[in-house]
């Protein structure tokens, strides 16, 4: 297949430039359910990382993109298995001997390089992470995780402490991601990001590709995936609705509230009720 838009850089093309053209294949690198995930996913974060950090009012919207976080991860667990051969965890595993490879620049390959390969699975296992740990935490104000009710106050301040520093290593992750995919584009001209988008790739001649670009289970694979992800996230959304209001859940533990959590003439319950009616159902 041709690629009409390669140059060798500078200026018009050159007849090196047309061997060239005429010699690569157009290959299916990302197929469209890893794009439509990678994309998602990048608003998801970024939505759960303003809202977080604005916190407030903004909480049921961390909330929610939290569990769209939730569902994409799910998703992608098993379109690690049952995607195109690039997709698959076990396509870009990094062997170490692929790593030192890599690190000579002896290493040729399609898809995720071993190095890369570590930073994906380190991004998608901190998110993992970070979004078990936001299910049980809560704020302390208005708003719970949907299986903050599950744990006790302790567990649950220390489970909110982890998700507050994860969130330090996320940052980092993140902006170590996109420094890397700058550094391929400005140092070593390799654009990354358009196969992200458009999913296709022109490879030089020689270059080991994957045996196919098909997805390995198919259509009902991605059924799967998908039916995994709205089931889990429906599921939680329903165990959150399901929980009492917020603070009406946090008082209960409270020392203050021990007494009599549900009598209003009490002044700590006077405070816990008004909080319950002020907080918002978070779901
Ligand atoms: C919140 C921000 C982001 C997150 C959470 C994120 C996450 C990820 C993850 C998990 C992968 C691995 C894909 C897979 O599952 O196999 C990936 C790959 C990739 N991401 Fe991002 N990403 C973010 C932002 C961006 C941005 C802003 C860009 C573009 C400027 C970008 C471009 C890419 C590219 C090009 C790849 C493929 C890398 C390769 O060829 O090995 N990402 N990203
Ligand atoms: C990967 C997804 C997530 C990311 C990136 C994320 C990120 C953040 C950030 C940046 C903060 C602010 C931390 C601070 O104040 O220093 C925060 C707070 C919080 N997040 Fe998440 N979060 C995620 C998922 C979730 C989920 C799924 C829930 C629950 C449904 C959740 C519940 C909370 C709570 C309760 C707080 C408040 C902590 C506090 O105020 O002490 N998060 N999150």
């Amino acid at each position: 297949m041709t690629t009409p838009e390669l140059t060798s850089g500078f200026g018009t093309p050159t007849a090196a430039d047309d061997a060239t053209r005429r010699a690569t294949t157009r290959i299916l690198l990302w197929d469209l359910p890893l794009r439509i995930f990678h994309w998602s996913l990048v608003v998801s974060v970024v939505t759960a990382i303003v809202t977080g950090e604005l916190g407030g009012p903004w909480m049921p919207w961390h909330g929610r993109a939290g569990l769209c976080i939730v569902g994409l991860l799910a998703f992608r667990t098993v379109w690690g298995i049952a995607g195109s051969t690039t997709a698959r965890f076990a396509s870009f595993a990094p062997a170490p001997r692929a790593l030192l490879r890599y690190v000579r620049g002896q290493w040729r390959g399609v898809g995720h390089n071993p190095l890369g390969a570590l930073s994906v699975f380190a991004l998608l296992g901190l998110l993992a992470v970070q979004a078990a740990t936001g299910l049980f935490g809560n704020d302390d104000i208005a708003f719970a995780g949907p299986l903050n009710a599950l744990v006790d106050d302790t567990l649950g301040r220390r489970v909110t402490g982890w998700h507050r520093l994860l969130a330090n290593g996320l940052f980092a992750l993140l902006a170590l991601h996109v420094l890397a995919i700058a550094f391929h584009a400005i140092v070593k001209r390799h654009d990354l990001v358009r196969p992200m988008i458009t999913g296709t790739l022109d490879v030089a001649p020689g270059t080991p590709l994957p045996k196919t670009s098909r997805w390995r289970g198919g259509r009902a694979a991605l059924l799967v995936a998908v039916a995994l992800a709205g089931g889990g996230v429906s599921g939680l959304t329903w165990v959150g609705r399901g929980a009492a209001p917020v603070a009406a859940s946090i008082s209960p533990r409270s020392p203050a509230s021990t007494s009599s959590p549900t009598s209003p003439t009490s002044p700590a319950s006077t405070t816990t009720s008004k909080q319950a009616t002020q907080a918002a159902p978070a779901w």
